[in-house]
């Protein structure tokens, strides 16, 4: 980040504004909406900028700039139209460690005003450091259409209110909940709609009359498989919103890059057979964590109920009494196959399909391989890799044709994304010595011979 964005109590100071034409209007009309001493430096002044100064007693005058202003001002603006003098003030202002913002010179400057979505007491900034001013504004549009006009008054309402909730409402957690409730809900609307006597005696009534407890909760969340287009609004929303995040290995950090910016991250990695957190110990800390009065979001890769042990998360919760949500993910079978051109049913091919885990304990799977040899089904394995061979031996041993067709999709649904076909007989050798990175996905069925025509990316 080359400019930080902070917001400036301009109360009582003084701002130096050498220039007098175009470029310093703007910015005086800008700096007219604090309450900052404002001097305006500059021989001539343009009629925007006398107007300006008749109506506001604000503004002050002086024509011809000296270094010597700098002493007793707090902030600087050069807009001069002249570069080599602009350049010359924000040097001699830098030497006095004052901030200086030379306009449309963001290089020169050691501030820069940002796009401002005014909702006064709320103000939203935009900027993109200086480089481009057009899709700033862009992006102040696009704000300014969805933030409504009343937000402002929506905010002022809510802090009018808030020592009263503060009182009804000691712990922060309750408070959190009460304001989450009422921001979003009905009293916003009704300020929204400009029927504030309403809207005021409906939180008023609420303070009094509603419950909250200061207990923390737990969202049990499924990220999807990788590509963080494919995570819900529900998934999006409850990251945007938790004050710590457990997250798995599979977790990409396209995704954990979507959690809250203030959000404690902790990485409780699941790498096959390298376990950073037993289980055991995520269950508990997921509880302790809610305990504490936090919101705890459990993000995990794909559908925390497939193969994810979200299950056995839950169950612990429920035992210690936590609150929870479950919202589901795309799991890699249907995110893969997808995004590998796979359809994981089809009329002509498959009428049902089986998720099945491919991990293997001591080297052996104890599993039903008779059924799994079946006309017309496709078999996803997850965690396959390492037992593949085994998998495709067996497979064949219970009668499954050798020509059968196999998929392996690596890193499915992310830049990354390899996908290598062959079949029962031959994928173990097609894979050798290929460099294939975790996790991958295993399909076995007719369907797999469709990518041919339907892979897509
Ligand atoms: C412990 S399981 C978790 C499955 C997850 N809960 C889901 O619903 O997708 C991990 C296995 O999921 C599969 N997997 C998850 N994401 C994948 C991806 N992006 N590409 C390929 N396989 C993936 C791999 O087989 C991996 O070994």
């Amino acid at each position: 980040m080359e400019f930080l964005p902070l917001f400036f109590n301009l109360n009582g100071s003084r701002v130096l504004l050498v220039g007098g034409g175009e470029k310093a209007a703007r910015k005086t009309e800008l700096l007219l909406k604090t309450h900052a001493q404002i001097v305006l430096c500059a021989e001539i002044l343009a009629p925007a900028l006398q107007q300006l100064m008749a109506a506001n007693a604000q503004i002050s005058h002086v024509q011809t700039y000296s270094p010597d202003l700098l002493e007793a001002s707090d902030l600087v603006v050069a807009a001069t139209d002249d570069a080599e003098k602009d350049a010359a003030i924000a040097a001699q202002a830098r030497l006095r460690h004052l901030p200086v913002n030379v306009v449309n010179d963001a290089e020169a400057s050691s501030f820069i005003f940002p796009s401002i979505i005014d909702r006064s007491p709320v103000i939203a900034a935009v900027s993109s450091s200086g480089q481009m001013p057009v899709l700033t504004r862009l992006l102040r549009n696009l704000l300014e259409s969805t933030i409504p006009p009343a937000y402002g008054r929506l905010a002022e309402l809510a802090a009018e209110i808030n020592p009263l909730a503060k009182k009804r409402f000691p712990e922060v957690n309750q408070r959190r909940k009460f304001w989450e409730r009422h921001l979003e809900g009905r009293f916003a609307e009704l300020v929204f709609s400009g029927k504030e006597v309403e809207a005021r005696q409906l939180i008023e009534d609420s303070v009094k009359d509603e419950e909250y407890s200061n207990e923390g909760e737990v969202y049990l969340v499924g990220a999807g498989p990788g590509d963080p287009d494919l995570l819900t609004f529900k998934a999006l929303r409850l990251m945007r919103q938790a004050d710590i995040v457990l997250y798995d290995r599979l977790v990409s950090p396209a995704i954990l890059s979507l959690v809250r910016a203030d959000a404690e991250k902790v990485d409780v990695g699941k790498e096959r057979a390298n376990h950073t957190l037993p289980q055991q110990d995520i269950n508990e800390l997921l509880v302790t964590l809610a305990k504490q009065g936090r919101r705890v979001l459990r993000l995990k890769g794909g559908d925390p109920f497939i193969f994810g042990r979200g299950g056995e998360e839950i169950d612990r919760l429920a035992d210690a009494g936590v609150p929870f949500q479950v919202v589901p993910g795309i799991t890699a079978a249907s995110g893969c196959a997808a995004y590998a051109g796979i359809p994981l049913t089809h009329r002509d091919f498959s009428q049902s399909v089986r998720f099945i885990t491919g991990h293997l304990k001591d080297n052996t799977c104890d599993l039903a391989w008779q059924d799994f040899v079946q006309n017309r089904q496709t078999l996803v394995f997850y965690m396959g890799l390492v037992g593949l061979p085994v998998i495709a031996s067996q497979l064949v041993q219970h009668g499954m044709s050798p020509e059968m067709p196999v998929a392996l999709v690596s890193r499915g649904t992310t830049p990354g994304q390899k996908v290598i076909t062959g079949t029962l007989e031959n994928i173990v050798d097609t894979i050798k010595g290929q460099d294939i990175k975790a996790p991958t996905l295993v399909i076995i069925g007719e369907v797999v011979k469709l990518r041919e025509k339907l892979q897509w990316r």
